[in-house]
């Protein structure tokens, strides 16, 4: 089941982050026999990271889907950790923190010091340079992205993003990690928004522009494209779910990074970010949340 098809046997993995993507992906690999450790900067976030792990693999054992003993097995694999020194023999971190730029550089720059030569350094980030965070260390050929969608255990694609410097031998050992928890990977150089997101947001911006004009409202919007293109969200419960902070970022760095009027954000999106209705995770975006 591990990923030591590619030109490195990859064991033992920190996930720095222990939010929606960064448990997702300790529960997947952890799943698919990986050593994880979960790491964060405080004890309880790194705790509640565990106990979503917990409430999802209890979900599955009820589903039948799991054995009681699978489940066991996959908490034993789970570590909380909130010292980077933790890393000093993993083989690969994946990093999942808040998509700010200085702090991921700040991560990356510390992990470098802190891991083996030749351990695998990846980053989720939906928007930022791959290039520039594998800049920020000692080894930029041996920095990748790795991107994963919401929700990590059900969406099957994993990004596995070169930077400029990233070398063969990182690209295949992650592109055959993918594959090893059950993914399908795409290998894509850096650019911005990488494929999904440069097609998915501007998509996304669209249907809140055709709410803004009034063509129609939030609900027929959804349900338009919930009907006629068989989605299954709809644009703006979708934006809701994955943040509108987080499209809102996705837009600037393709509407900056391409320097071209068709990413032009919404007015209304940066309205509901101004006014902190970020989408479920605040309890309301366009939509209201209990
Ligand atoms: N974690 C784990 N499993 C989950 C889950 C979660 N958070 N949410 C749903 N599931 C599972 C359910 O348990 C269920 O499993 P089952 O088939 O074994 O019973 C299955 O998914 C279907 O769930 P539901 O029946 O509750 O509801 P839906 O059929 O509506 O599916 C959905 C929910 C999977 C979220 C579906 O609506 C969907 O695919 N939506 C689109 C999601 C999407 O586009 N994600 C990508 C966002 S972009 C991104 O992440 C990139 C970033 O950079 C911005």
């Amino acid at each position: 089941m591990k990923g030591s098809k590619g030109f490195m046997t990859i064991n033992k993995i920190m996930v720095v982050g222990s939010g929606t993507m960064g448990s997702g992906i300790a529960q997947v690999m952890a799943q698919h026999g990986y050593e994880v450790i979960l790491n964060d900067i405080k004890p309880e976030f790194v705790e509640r990271g565990l106990q979503s792990i917990t409430k999802q693999l209890d979900k599955a054992v009820s589903k039948d889907k799991m054995t009681e003993q699978e489940k066991e097995a996959t908490l034993k694999r789970l570590t909380a950790s909130t010292d980077y020194t933790d890393a000093e023999d993993v083989q690969l971190v994946i990093e999942a923190a808040t998509e700010n730029k200085n702090i991921k550089l700040d991560i990356f720059k510390k992990l470098a010091e802190i891991t083996p030569e030749d351990a695998i350094l990846a980053s989720n980030t939906s928007s930022l340079s791959i290039t520039e965070i594998a800049n920020a260390t000692s080894r930029p050929e041996k920095v990748i992205g790795m991107h994963f969608f919401n929700p990590v255990p059900v969406m099957k694609l994993v990004e596995v993003t070169r930077a400029l410097t990233t070398d063969d031998q990182t690209a295949q050992t992650i592109l055959d990690l993918s594959q090893s928890i059950g993914k399908t990977a795409i290998d894509v150089t850096d650019s911005p928004g990488f494929v999904v997101n440069r097609v998915l947001i501007p998509m996304i911006n669209e249907a809140v522009f055709t709410v803004y004009e009034g063509v129609a409202t939030m609900e027929e919007v959804d349900d338009s494209m919930k009907l006629g293109a068989n989605h299954p969200m709809g644009p703006i419960a979708l934006a809701d779910y994955i943040g509108l902070d987080v499209c809102l970022a996705i837009m600037t760095v393709l509407y900056e990074g391409f320097n071209d009027s068709k990413y032009r954000p919404c007015p209304l999106l940066k309205k509901y970010v101004e006014a902190g209705r970020l989408g479920r995770k605040t309890g309301r975006g366009f939509y209201e949340y209990a």
